[in-house]
């Protein structure tokens, strides 16, 4: 249970927490709305897993022979959620591909996201994985005005198709805003 916790709940969390930062780095209107308002940090955790989910997909196995849509499983069968493209469905979000940190505000206005999953295997670490990630976004946002991009090369992703999350992220963490 340890192990499982600590594998569920590290990898995760670091790349909720890159991911965001560097989404928020490419949308700086959005990284100055969110450093004058620490109130939409919760909010902007939902948005980012929205945006940029750490887990791209789940598994599932059909207990009974279903339909979903137009798809036919028989019991048994094995099926991959993706999560992370169900979460820029253009039939649920209003232009999903835009990061939005008010998206959300106040929690629970909008459509859920699938970042944590649903049903029985929703994330046991949901509430804990927010309070760090927008703890750790609201905290480096206030301390770092000048946080900015520390390269111009282009960023590397881990090799792993069901983890998102960045190998690096260079930044300068200067105290006052340029
Ligand atoms: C940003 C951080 C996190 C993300 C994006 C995340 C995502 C997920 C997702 C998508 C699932 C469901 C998998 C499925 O439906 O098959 C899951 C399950 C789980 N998560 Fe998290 N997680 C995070 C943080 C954490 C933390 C901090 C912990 C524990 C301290 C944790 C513990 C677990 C456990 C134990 C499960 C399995 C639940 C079950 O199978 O019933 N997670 N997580």
């Amino acid at each position: 249970i340890c192990v499982l916790l600590l594998v569920a709940g590290m990898e995760t969390s670091i790349n909720l927490v890159g991911n965001g930062i560097l989404a928020l780095l490419d949308h700086p209107d959005q990284l100055e709305l969110l450093r004058h308002q620490p109130k939409l940090a919760g909010p902007a955790i939902e948005e980012i897993l929205r945006y940029d989910t750490p887990t791209q997909f789940t598994m599932r196995v059909a207990l009974t022979d279903t339909t979903i849509g137009d798809r036919h499983f028989h019991r048994g069968d094995g099926v991959i959620v993706l999560m992370g493209s169900a979460d820029r469905d253009t039939e649920v979000f209003t232009e999903p591909d835009r990061l939005d940190v008010t998206r959300y505000a106040p929690i629970g206005r909008s459509p859920r996201h699938l970042g944590f999953s649903l049903g029985a295997h929703y994330c046991l670490g949901a509430p804990l994985a927010r309070l760090e990630a927008s703890t750790a976004i609201r905290t480096l946002l206030q301390r770092a005005p000048g946080l900015r991009l520390a390269t111009n090369e282009p960023l590397s992703y881990q090799p792993s198709i069901i983890h998102r999350g960045l190998t690096s992220l260079p930044v300068e963490l200067t105290p006052d805003a340029a």
